[in-house]
């Protein structure tokens, strides 16, 4: 199954073909290399004054810190993500030593995540993020100081086209793929001028 983006022009296929799927093979393992050039690739992602505040702890199936990953997850995504190879929790260092914010790691780790899932794409692998966990669990079960903020947990493998989901999750694995029109996104270069009351 592809769920190709529609384009007003083309784009290059590693960003128009990847999406995210919660069909993931059971029996695929994440290999050492495999693993290892995700996170290179989150690495070597831009950031403010090269701060590079994420930070991921990784969880293979059948470990324990995977358990401890799956049993925070939502149930919604419970009934889909364990089949994955890999759950990975995506933090941010959002507190400096200096014990000051850090205004842009979140931005930051959202852009090493895009470097990362352009990787998984590029070498054959699927990843589909997910919001949708306690993140005060992770906290305590990590010990998770102050300092990180929990933003997503990647579930991360290989893709099962014929993986069996419960409605409405089949549904939703086999619907094309939507985004709003490019028009949406483009904000007006001249502020519309604001009716004054009368
Ligand atoms: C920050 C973030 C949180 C998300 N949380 C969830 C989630 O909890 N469960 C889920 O099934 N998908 C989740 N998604 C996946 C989005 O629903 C998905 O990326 C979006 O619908 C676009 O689909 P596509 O990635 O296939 O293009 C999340 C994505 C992001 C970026």
């Amino acid at each position: 199954m592809h769920k190709t983006a529609s384009t007003t022009v083309p784009v290059h296929p590693l960003i128009a073909e990847r999406w995210s799927p919660r069909g993931f093979d059971r029996a695929h393992e994440l290999g050492e290399d495999s693993l290892t050039a995700l996170l290179e690739a989150a690495r070597w992602a831009p950031s403010a004054q090269n701060s590079q505040p994420w930070r991921f702890l990784v969880a293979r199936r059948g470990d324990e810190a995977h358990e401890q990953l799956f049993a925070a997850l939502a149930p919604g995504n419970q009934a889909w993500a364990g089949a994955a190879s890999a759950l990975v929790l995506v933090a941010a260092r959002t507190v400096g030593d200096d014990g000051r914010p850090q205004p842009w790691a979140l931005y930051d780790t959202g852009q090493a995540v895009a470097a990362l899932i352009t990787q998984a794409q590029a070498d054959g692998l699927a990843v589909h993020q997910m919001g949708g966990f306690d993140t005060a669990a992770v906290r305590a079960e990590f010990g998770l100081d102050g300092t990180l903020t929990p933003i997503v947990i990647l579930a991360v493998g290989r893709r099962d086209g014929a993986a069996e989901l419960p409605e409405p999750l089949a549904a939703r694995e086999a619907a094309p793929r939507a985004r709003r029109p490019l028009s949406d996104l483009l904000l007006p270069a001249v502020a519309e001028s604001v009716p004054t009351a009368a």
